[in-house]
């Protein structure tokens, strides 16, 4: 797909066809809430038509009550607003591929991150309808769902899908929406609807859902057997075992500096450091700091508006500059203490 007109033209385009691209961080770092135009785009496949009128999302599996709902069923559940900031695990490549080549994958940089206002049915108000079977025994089913797009990989054709297991939809603040900052999906956000699944990787939010399945294993999908997967640092392409290496989940607790970027030239004395922070698995960012001597000594930074576990903070910090070339560097801890 070409780039899509309701983009930013500033967006950095990482990949023209599918479109995948992010915003300059500068820009990114400007708004709490992402404008729908700057906001990442990671599509592994075309972005689908969906007829709204004939959309309809499949809930069944191990379900006592197997039921299609048209667009019109879901926005008869009670509406949830939540503000979430999706972070693609890709989020940082860059910076892998500047220490060992990683072929074949996105080189993102920092800007695989926006934030939005999300507004859907809660998942798990949608699940209780239909019934899991294993009422009881909720950590023993998963959530798998599967978007309409038609992605191209090893020789097969398939929609992009992923699961999370029923218990994390079952008590946290998961959402199938169809608004993103007040306005309907646009398309390559998942029109007409999408899972917004908070506290992980961006991987399981999966667009232009059209079914939910029940059942007793994680997703088959490639996107969640065999992609997205922890590897050792001495794992390389040859030897990587991808069936069998564990899954991406939770989302780490992470910051990133997006102001002065690498290489700026500033005057000596203050000087303002901006970034993003974000923690994963309903953690809180407690702390963040900053260090303009390349980790000799830091200052704590401001956090700026809290909108939850789910939501970045948009943290800033002055700093002393002194003459001559410095490093600056910056780190986070969240609620349960681990650190960058
Ligand atoms: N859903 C479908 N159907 N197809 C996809 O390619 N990409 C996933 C997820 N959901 C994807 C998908 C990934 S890897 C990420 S990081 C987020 O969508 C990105 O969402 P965005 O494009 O709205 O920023």
């Amino acid at each position: 797909m070409a780039n899509p007109a309701a983009k930013h033209p500033e967006l950095i385009v990482h990949q023209a066809d599918p479109y995948n691209a992010g915003p300059p961080l500068a820009r990114l770092r400007q708004h709490f809430l992402t404008p729908p135009d700057l906001f990442f785009v990671r599509s592994h496949g075309a972005v689908p038509a969906v007829d709204p009128a004939a959309f309809r999302l499949a809930v069944g599996g191990q379900v006592q009550r197997p039921r299609e709902f048209s667009l019109a069923d879901l926005q008869k559940f009670p509406p949830a607003n939540l503000i979430v900031t999706l972070q693609c695990a890709g989020n940082r490549r860059d910076e892998l591929i500047a220490l060992k080549p990683i072929p074949g994958e996105t080189p993102w940089s920092a800007d695989a991150i926006s934030t939005a206002l999300w507004t859907g049915a809660r998942l798990r108000d949608v699940l209780a309808t239909v019934e899991p079977r294993a009422a009881n025994l909720h950590d023993e089913l998963h959530v798998a769902m599967l978007g309409l797009d038609c992605v191209h990989h090893h020789g097969l054709d398939e929609g992009f899908g992923g699961s999370i297991p029923l218990a994390q939809a079952m008590q946290g603040e998961a959402l199938l929406a169809w608004e993103m900052n007040g306005e309907p999906l646009p398309p390559s956000h998942g029109f007409p609807l999408r899972a917004i699944i908070p506290g992980v990787i961006g991987a399981r939010s999966v667009k232009w859902l059209s079914e939910i399945t029940l059942q007793p294993e994680p997703s088959s999908n490639f996107f969640q057997a065999q992609a997205y997967k922890h590897f050792p640092p001495d794992v390389g392409p040859e030897t990587a075992d991808w069936a069998a290496a564990p899954m991406l989940n939770d989302l780490p607790v992470n910051a990133v500096i997006c102001q002065p970027r690498p290489g700026a030239r500033l005057p000596a004395g203050p000087a303002e450091v901006r970034g993003y922070a974000l923690a994963g698995a309903g953690r809180a960012i407690a702390r963040v700091e900053v260090s303009a001597d390349a980790g000799e000594s830091w200052q704590p930074a401001d956090l700026g508006a809290d909108a939850g576990p789910a939501a970045w903070r948009l943290w800033s910090a002055k700093v002393q500059l002194p003459r001559g070339p410095l490093e600056l560097a910056a780190r986070a801890w969240d609620s349960a203490g681990d650190v960058q």
